[in-house]
């Protein structure tokens, strides 16, 4: 066999012992899949999306929630029929040998490295707001990026930098703290929508789709419609991962995943059109699109500057989370690619506190210098890009093993596989369409340098080449 198709044995899933204990139900799944997929997406990328398609943006956040709640059933299946470190590298790595492995796992660094950049650059947006409101003499300069009028974003630097500093000192996801930070993240969307509605005007609903409805592109050079936003709040749906890796410690896994991930993709899908609805009937979509704060930004328009503080201080509380969850799953990934062969072992070394340090400090410097510098828009295209690769790649490994070993034990199936699968990959591959030129070149380059890193190095390190 090449190297290039080389392709790993499965691993069952655990049988002994060790099993966790199952007290979990899809309620407590639903509760943590929406914990961890509430973000900077509904908090500032919706600014972003209604500028690329006017009011249908409604639209758009429905399109990308359909096609997420597809991956998402295809990624349970596989991360209950191998519940190890690495998703869709692993999954990849057994179903369609090592280079595409590689690719994957490559596209996932890129993708969690930059959501963290992307989130703190988001986090930043309530942030700086909540401090000019208060009346804190900060240079505008400072608080953003060279692309948004100012020289560099210091509070998403600086915001990356802590969460890299929580990990390093232990600091792990808790479940209450989880739990009450879902509930402010929708207890201040809810106030939001509740002080939005009084003000609702149809009028700022026409015209609806001033873009269309697909991705074309602009005079510009900017590709605007209902799908090209739907590409950019892609970014919204995911991290929904938090889901299955619960799923050994579900009652009944195949009931349980099935309405935990497609109702916490409902509920999020619900929860995003319903706000948006509330932005765009209280504010014309081209005053908010451009705000770094768009939530607090209209509540303060309408004169609720206290709401808008309660807003944004939600936002500067539960968003840090999000970092850390992605932060944190960057150090899975190097260990499962590490452990087998592909990258050098001494980066997922784990140190006396059972911290990854140096991958944590890597993503962070990297994190922090993608964050002050770099446009929100840019970086959230650039890591759905790798998301996108990643949920086509799982879809993909799913329906291969179907056929390769349709008897292996599989504690969640997905329902209709054979119509799920391939409408998953279809949506995310029209998804990735939609993405930006820069965006998809970007990509090419990124995994470029990837191919040549792994002819240079993986192919001769990897462990099944050794075994
Ligand atoms: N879905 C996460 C967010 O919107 C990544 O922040």
């Amino acid at each position: 066999m090449s190297f290039a198709t080389r392709r790993k044995p499965m691993q069952p899933p655990r049988q002994d012992g060790h099993a966790l204990v199952r007290t979990l139900s899809w309620p407590h799944l639903v509760a943590l899949g929406v914990g961890a997929i509430i973000g900077t997406g509904i908090y500032t990328l919706t600014g972003v999306a209604a500028g690329l398609a006017g009011p249908a943006v409604i639209l758009s956040f429905a399109l990308a929630g359909a096609v997420c709640a597809f991956a998402a059933l295809c990624y349970a299946e596989m991360s209950t029929m191998m519940p190890q470190a690495g998703s869709a590298y692993a999954y990849s790595y057994v179903g369609m040998g090592e280079m595409i492995a590689w690719i994957v796992g490559w596209s996932l660094i890129l993708e969690y490295t930059v959501v963290c950049s992307t989130v703190a650059v988001g986090w930043s947006g309530y942030a700086g707001g909540l401090m000019l409101q208060a009346g804190w003499n900060v240079p505008e300069a400072l608080l953003a990026g060279p692309h948004a009028g100012g020289i560099i974003n210091l509070p998403a630097i600086l915001i990356t930098i802590v969460v890299a500093g929580m990990l390093l000192v232990g600091t792990r996801e808790s479940a209450t703290v989880n739990f009450i930070l879902v509930l402010v993240k929708i207890f201040a969307l809810a106030a939001f929508v509740a002080l939005t509605l009084p003000a609702f005007d149809t009028a700022n609903f026409e015209p609806f789709a001033p873009y269309g409805f697909g991705a074309a592109m602009s005079a510009d050079g900017v590709k605007r419609g209902v799908a090209a936003a739907a590409g950019i709040i892609f970014f919204a749906f995911y991290g929904f991962d938090a889901i299955s890796t619960a799923a050994e410690e579900t009652k009944n896994p195949g009931k349980d995943l099935t309405i935990g991930i497609v109702g916490s993709m409902f509920a999020c899908t619900a929860i995003y059109m319903i706000v948006a609805a509330a932005a765009l009937g209280a504010s014309p979509y081209d005053v908010f699109s451009r705000s770094p704060e768009p939530l607090a930004f209209i509540l303060r328009g309408m004169g609720h500057p206290q709401v808008a503080a309660v807003v944004a201080g939600a936002a500067v509380v539960a968003l840090p989370t999000v970092i850390m969850v992605f932060m944190f799953g960057q150090s899975r990934i190097f260990f499962a690619m590490a452990r087998d062969g592909l990258l050098p072992r001494g980066l997922s070394r784990v140190g006396r506190r059972g911290v990854p340090a140096p991958v944590i400090v890597l993503t962070g410097i990297v994190a922090a210098s993608i964050a002050g510098f770099l446009p929100l828009d840019e970086i959230a295209a650039l890591a759905n890009a790798g998301t996108l690769l990643a949920f086509i790649a799982t879809a993909l490994a799913m329906m291969l093993m179907r056929r390769r070993a349709p008897d292996a034990q599989r504690p969640f199936r997905t329902p209709l596989w054979w119509l799920v699968g391939p409408i998953a990959v279809i949506g995310c591959l029209y998804l990735f369409t939609t993405l930006p030129v820069s965006t998809m070149i970007n990509f090419l380059i990124w995994n470029s340098v990837g191919v040549v890193v792994y002819l240079a190095y993986g192919r001769t390190q990897s462990a099944l080449a050794n075994a």
